[in-house]
């Protein structure tokens, strides 16, 4: 939530942070703003994408060597050129832009306006800015000591980054909660929420810690703790092309990353599935296996998407190891003051490794003493720092808002970990572990041939472009799938979409179905198979429309459905990974045929860094 960009060399600032916030904007796209230091301070700010503030620079005075910029997701205030970030202190000396909430702003606020203090916007990053001001015009301390001297007193999570107008040599960044990565050049440095708008410049990166303070000059990078002690920079080389986080010809990144998933699924298996060997390699878990293997319970935490992913290893991690698992929402989680036992593991599932809520609930379970295996895509990410063990998916950056390759990567990853836990438990059998390896082996292949058939999902949905509602329906390994292909729908075309159990469905939504209802039904051939067929009977039966994810060559359910997605024959265990595309396709194509931008859909933000 919000993407934030520095620079500080021999560089113009201004086309670096711009170019910056555009690779960022998929955090937050309601507002923008940039400022600059060149004998004195420019700010310009603007409502809407970074394309509007861009036409609002235009012919202006964009010189300088040192700037900060923002893109905004609305927390404290509605989105609005007031509101957009930078903000400046009282004194118009300093500048700041903030990603995070500070929690005890009001209280803060409150302190200023009885000095006499006035707000120019309703966020709380105006009064964090102006209680360091004041905190510096009182103490008459340098910027440093005065950040230190307020962060002691700050609430909340927060990445801030400051310029001083009478000391336009240096940045002072802080982190607490919110990711910030600095790129380290020959004369220079750029800051970043992500190493997107970095890495075309430098490899190099420091990952900045909680509570740390960076002190940052063209060619010197100081970082320190809260106690004023300097703290060695681990500086760190970025595995990362440029082409990855470019469209790569594509309309839309969304669609890019749909179409990537027979590489990116073949990424996560390289190097660790061998079909000819029997074999899955993955150090970060085997060398935790003992742990793993002998957990009482297994909890599986994490939001949206990743939370889809967490259910469907489920019913993987119970049926082939045997060992309960219970899923649970990170932000319920955190609060309800769960029970962990000596012996229960934590599963953590998030596509950034910057989730709030999944960051503070693993926080808290690991003060309990809960062993904490992260499934992360973003390396070096809070979530993947904060794991005792864990495995990467793999999937590279996802830029689109709604998560699509990395949810496939996400349960390509989660079933080799169940296979793993299961062989060491012998709780499968060879034969069956082998049949598991090969279909997970032949995924990327049968994903791209459901890649194939785009034109004719893009056929089915447009004819259901205009509705109004819609109903995902699946059961066993189908039911998260349902329940995905249905945010989905909702993100992406803003089409009210709810997923269900296929049987829950006669325990009270059956009443919304009528001949204008589509409902979707995933409907692979697995154990659950002539149930969902009743099922699809029931909705026919009263004149709701159906469309289905069949396997290929279903007659019965053609003969049945409105319209079909067929998929390759899989596994039962492993088709989610699979049926879960045509879904993604169909909400990509009604929500362009409906107009929207799909790849940053609205109210949305891709790093939920806010709870
Ligand atoms: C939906 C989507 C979100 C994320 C959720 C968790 O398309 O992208 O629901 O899945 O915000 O994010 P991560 O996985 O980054 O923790």
């Amino acid at each position: 939530m919000c993407g934030i960009v520095a620079y500080i060399g021999h560089r113009q600032a201004y086309p670096v942070i711009i170019k910056g916030l555009k690779r960022l904007e998929y955090r937050g796209y309601d507002s923008a703003g940039v400022a600059l230091l060149n004998h004195g301070m420019k700010l310009y700010k603007k409502k809407g994408k970074v394309a509007a503030l861009e036409e609002t620079t235009l012919g202006q005075d964009l010189e300088g060597n040192i700037g900060i910029g923002h893109t905004r997701w609305a927390t404290h205030g509605e989105p609005s050129d007031r509101n957009a970030h930078p903000h400046v202190s009282a004194n118009g000396r300093l500048a700041m832009i903030h990603n995070g909430i500070i929690e005890n702003y009001a209280l803060l606020k409150q302190e200023l306006v009885k000095k006499g203090y006035k707000f120019h916007s309703d966020t709380d990053t105006e009064v964090l800015l102006n209680f360091i001001e004041d905190i510096q015009k009182n103490n008459e301390s340098t910027l440093e000591e005065a950040l230190r001297i307020a962060l002691k007193r700050v609430v909340g999570a927060y990445v801030i980054v400051l310029i001083d107008r009478d000391n336009p040599g240096t940045l002072i960044a802080a982190r607490k909660g919110s990711p910030l990565v600095i790129g380290i050049g020959k004369g220079e440095h750029f800051l970043a929420s992500d190493a997107s708008p970095i890495i075309e410049y430098t490899k190099e990166v420091v990952y900045v810690n909680d509570y740390e303070i960076a002190i940052i000059k063209p060619d010197e990078l100081i970082l320190k703790n809260l106690g004023n002690e300097r703290q060695t920079p681990f500086i760190q080389k970025l595995d990362l092309e440029l082409a990855a986080i470019e469209k790569g010809g594509y309309d839309h990144f969304m669609l890019k990353e749909i179409f990537e998933q027979p590489s990116t699924i073949y990424d996560c298996l390289r190097g660790r599935l061998d079909v000819t060997q029997g074999t899955i390699t993955m150090s970060g878990i085997q060398n935790n296996i003992d742990k793993i293997k002998n957990a009482n319970r297994i909890l599986i935490v994490a939001c949206g998407t990743s939370w889809h992913a967490g259910l469907i290893a489920e019913y993987i991690i119970e049926e082939l190891c045997r060992i309960p698992v219970e899923v649970e929402y990170a932000s319920e989680f955190r609060y309800r003051n769960p029970v962990i036992h000596k012996g229960d593991m934590i599963i953590a599932i998030s596509q950034s490794g910057e989730t709030a809520d999944t960051l503070v609930a693993l926080e808290n379970a690991k003060e309990q003493g809960a062993v904490i295996l992260g499934i992360v895509n973003v390396v070096g990410s809070s979530i993947a720092r904060l794991s005792h063990a864990g495995a990467y998916t793999h999937a590279g950056p996802e830029i689109g808002v709604a998560s699509t390759k990395a949810f496939t990567a996400q349960l390509t990853v989660l079933t080799m970990v169940a296979l793993m836990i299961a062989k060491e438990r012998n709780a499968i059998t060879h034969e069956r572990y082998l049949h598991l390896l090969e279909e997970l082996n032949d995924v990327p292949e049968k994903v791209k041939q459901v890649l194939g058939t785009a034109e004719h999902i893009q056929k089915v949905a447009l004819k259901y472009k205009d509705v109004k509602d819609a109903l995902y329906l699946g059961r066993g390994y189908n039911f998260p799938v349902a329940l995905e292909g249905a945010l989905k729908l909702k993100e992406i075309s803003y089409i009210h979409a709810e997923g269900y159990p296929a049987a829950e469905m006669k325990h009270g939504p059956i009443a919304l179905v009528d001949e204008l209802l589509p409902v979707v039904f995933v409907a692979t051939r697995d154990a659950y198979y002539e149930k969902i067929i009743s099922n699809i009977q029931e909705i026919k039966a009263r004149k709701g429309k159906v469309i289905a994810v069949i396997t290929e060559a279903d007659e019965t359910i053609t003969g049945m459905a409105d319209d079909v997605l067929p998929v390759p024959e899989a596994d039962e265990l492993i088709a989610p990974i699979i049926s879960t595309i045509p879904l993604q396709l169909f909400s990509y194509y009604i929500g362009v045929a409906r107009g929207y931008d799909v790849d940053k859909p609205r109210n949305l933000a891709k790093s939920v860094t806010v709870e």
